[in-house]
């Protein structure tokens, strides 16, 4: 079984036609491993968040290659029949906010998912609440998200994206609402995902504070990818 998380192949992605064509990448090819942390940077409207929701199948390429796992999802076109499919077993969604359910507790929101996608209420909530314990928020498990911190909140949204175990965890500024000590303490919850689930991750992010926990940092440089490496490297 090989290592690779994602891959991606000569990946382009323009909106619109003719005058008003938008150039956003232009032929970007790079892999990550499982249970790397990478952090993606570049200046507004490079196509960070592009990048992100190709990857995530959520946003169709205008051309180029996308394995996820051994799977090739997109190859010019989606070659995976089922792209919600995809989303839902292999991939977690982290945003920059919590987008927590404000009538639904904690605990109910972490579950909300697996529920809709069959899993029973008991081991769904067993599975909840060990996210949450992980994520040492499991004291707020009956709380509603209006009591909670901005960071506890943003633990629980991690909690949320872990519990279809997936193989790659997609964060777009997961920790912009955050000061910059919740911000480090975020991405440490992050990087030991990677570390002991196997998980790939990719994050956006404008924070220079959280790059040296990061594996690899990534760039969108003249619409392609390039890598630099991370000099000081928290291991
Ligand atoms: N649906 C769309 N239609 C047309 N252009 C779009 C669309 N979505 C994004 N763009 C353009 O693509 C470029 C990249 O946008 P994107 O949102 O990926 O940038 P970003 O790097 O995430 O920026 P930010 O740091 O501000 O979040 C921008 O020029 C944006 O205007
Ligand atoms: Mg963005």
């Amino acid at each position: 079984m090989s290592n690779t998380a994602i891959k991606v192949q000569n990946l382009v992605k323009n909106f619109g036609k003719g005058d008003s064509l938008v150039r956003v990448i232009e032929n970007a090819s790079f892999e990550i491993q499982k249970g790397e942390i990478v952090a993606l940077i570049a200046p507004s409207g490079a196509g960070k968040t592009t990048l992100l929701m190709m990857i995530g199948c959520v946003l169709e390429p205008t051309s180029g290659e996308i394995w996820l796992g051994e799977e090739r999802v997109y190859g010019n076109k989606w070659v995976a029949k089922d792209t919600r499919k995809i989303r839902r077993e292999k991939i977690g969604f982290i945003f920059q906010a919590h987008y927590l359910i404000p009538f639904l507790n904690i605990i109910e929101n972490v579950t909300l998912l697996p529920q809709a996608n069959g899993v029973s209420e008991k081991i769904s909530k067993e599975k909840a609440m060990e996210l949450l314990k992980y994520l040492e928020i499991d004291d707020k498990a009956y709380n509603m998200s209006s009591q909670l911190s901005g960071g506890q909140n943003q633990r629980v949204a991690i909690a949320r994206a872990l519990a279809n175990n997936p193989q790659i965890i997609l964060a777009d500024e997961p920790t912009a609402a955050l000061d910059g000590e919740r911000s480090v303490s975020v991405i440490k919850m992050l990087k030991k995902i990677a570390r002991e689930q196997n998980v790939a991750i990719i994050t956006v992010t404008h924070d220079d504070r959280i790059l040296p926990y990061c594996d690899k940092i990534m760039k969108i440089e003249n619409r392609t990818i390039v890598f630099q490496d991370s000099d000081e490297r928290i291991i």
